[in-house]
């Protein structure tokens, strides 16, 4: 095997534009049964990968055959006959929309300056991966296999019912009940086709098993700094429900001059936060809530009255503001005025701008990937930190583009609750009626809830509504 695998390098260096290059394209190609949790995994790597800097879109061949199907007018609305291996008309269609997949994945790693692209689709025979292999071979791609293997049938179970009935394939073209029944069959034709990555005689393939949803794993053969950060990011993520809370800290002295940054204790009003804050979660009774402050003077004191509630409070350093370097302290319009220049330049281009001696949101986001690791490996955790922070780490939740973080909103005095769904996040907005609070937002905020929920006053036990 080894022999085989030299051959391949041989054909890299052969073919590939990328042959001696270290940041050579990703084709990450899911393996798997259908209702293994391929889309769920794909998407969710991609928002990942995305968030991370790492310029990444998923392929989806469903889509593509959905398309084909369309085109030639056959079998809308897929039934369980047009999966089995013995229907060649069905299997050219099938054939034909993972070559276009093929095609388009190609086209945005090498114009459109990709770097990863995830082809999700079942890949169950060695004949298909052995065509995407050549593909990516004769490109000069590296590929990587993910194969989801899974037989615990409550997982299963759980995705057909939650996330499989509501496909195209069925949504007005039959009932729940006939969709489940009609999935299950598809499941069967491909059991009969499958062959899964073969840990004996594929030893040259770069891949990862995920074995019943991440309860075990086995890796072969990494290939790069991509496939690693995947490998890590598989082996943290669960599929438990949970929810995570994000606050900024109550009003600052500093938010009232209108100041950034800075290390100032809270107002009377913020204070007046910090207290309702802890009678909500008095009443929310969440289980094993853990509660990670930044290290910031405002932030401990936001948190402070719920050392009490939750089973423990940490303090990261992670969590701490975007350092706004020689504007610390000042106002924006002082900002403007004694630095026309840097204010220009902010404005131009948020996300990447650093400020002389600080940070950029791109730095930000840098430093908080333990912090989102970790959120992913945990259950219920509250999050007290501040704005520019917040936007970062909401952003990985709910998909946002790098243009688009340095303007979420995320209000003073405002309690995000999110719980994490199959392809998506739910979040609500609580906005806590104590006094006033003051807008630290600035024009063109991207605002992710349309209607907050509003919280009675500190002193009355609040509920979840
Ligand atoms: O104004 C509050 C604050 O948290 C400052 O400390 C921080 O510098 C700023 O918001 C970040 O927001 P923006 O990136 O929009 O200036």
């Amino acid at each position: 095997m080894e022999e085989a695998s030299t051959k391949r390098k041989v054909t890299h260096t052969l073919t590939s534009g990328y042959s001696d290059h270290v940041r050579v394209p990703n084709v990450i190609v899911m393996v798997g049964l259908p209702a293994r949790g391929k889309t769920y995994i794909s998407k969710k790597l991609c928002r990942y990968l995305n968030w991370a800097g790492i310029k990444t879109r998923v392929f989806n061949v469903g889509e593509y055959r959905r398309k084909e199907e369309n085109a030639c007018d056959a079998n809308h609305g897929a039934n369980a006959n047009f999966f089995s291996a013995d229907n060649q008309d069905a299997l050219r269609v099938r054939e034909e929309s993972a070559r276009r997949a093929m095609e388009d994945l190609c086209e945005y790693l090498e114009t459109s300056k990709g770097t990863v692209a995830i082809l999700d689709a079942t890949n169950t025979t060695k004949k298909r991966r052995k065509m995407v292999i050549d593909f990516c071979d004769e490109k000069g791609f590296r590929c990587f296999f993910i194969e989801s293997v899974c037989d615990d049938p409550n997982i299963i179970n759980a995705n057909v019912t939650d996330v499989k009935v509501n496909s195209p394939d069925y949504k007005g073209v039959m009932s729940a009940e006939q969709a489940k029944d009609d999935f299950m069959k598809r499941i069967d034709n491909y059991k009969k086709q499958y062959e899964p990555l073969d840990m004996d005689n594929e030893t040259y393939l770069s891949f990862i098993k995920v074995i019943n949803a991440g309860r075990s794993f086995y890796v072969n053969r990494v290939n790069g700094h991509a496939q690693s950060r995947v490998i890590y990011y598989l082996m943290n993520i669960h599929l438990l429900p949970r929810v995570v809370y994000f606050t900024r800290h109550g009003e600052s002295e500093y938010n009232a001059m209108g100041r950034m940054g800075g290390d100032s204790p809270l107002t009377p009003h913020g204070d007046a936060y910090a207290h309702a804050l802890e009678q909500f979660f008095k009443g929310e009774r969440v289980q094993d809530l853990r509660v990670w402050s930044s290290q910031k003077i405002r932030a401990v004191q936001t948190a402070k009255g719920l050392k009490g509630i939750a089973a423990h409070v940490e303090y990261w350093k992670a969590l701490d503001e975007l350092d706004a370097g020689i504007c610390e302290g000042l106002t924006y319009a002082d900002i403007e005025n004694r630095y026309p220049k840097q204010t220009e330049d902010r404005k131009k281009d948020k996300y990447h701008y650093r400020f002389p001696s600080g940070e950029s949101y791109e730095d930000v986001v840098a430093r908080l990937e333990p912090v989102i690791m970790e959120l992913e490996r945990q259950g219920n955790v509250l999050v007290v930190s501040h704005q520019a922070v917040l936007r970062c780490i909401l952003a990985y939740f709910t998909d946002r583009t790098m243009s688009e973080v340095p303007y979420i909103d995320v209000p003073l005095h405002t309690l995000i609750k999110l719980v994490p769904r199959a392809y998506s996040c739910h979040l609500t907005f609580y906005t806590f009626d104590v006094t006033r609070r003051v807008w630290t937002a600035r024009e063109g905020s991207l605002n992710l809830c349309e209607s907050p929920q509003s919280i009675s006053p500190p002193n009355t036990p609040a509920r979840t509504p």
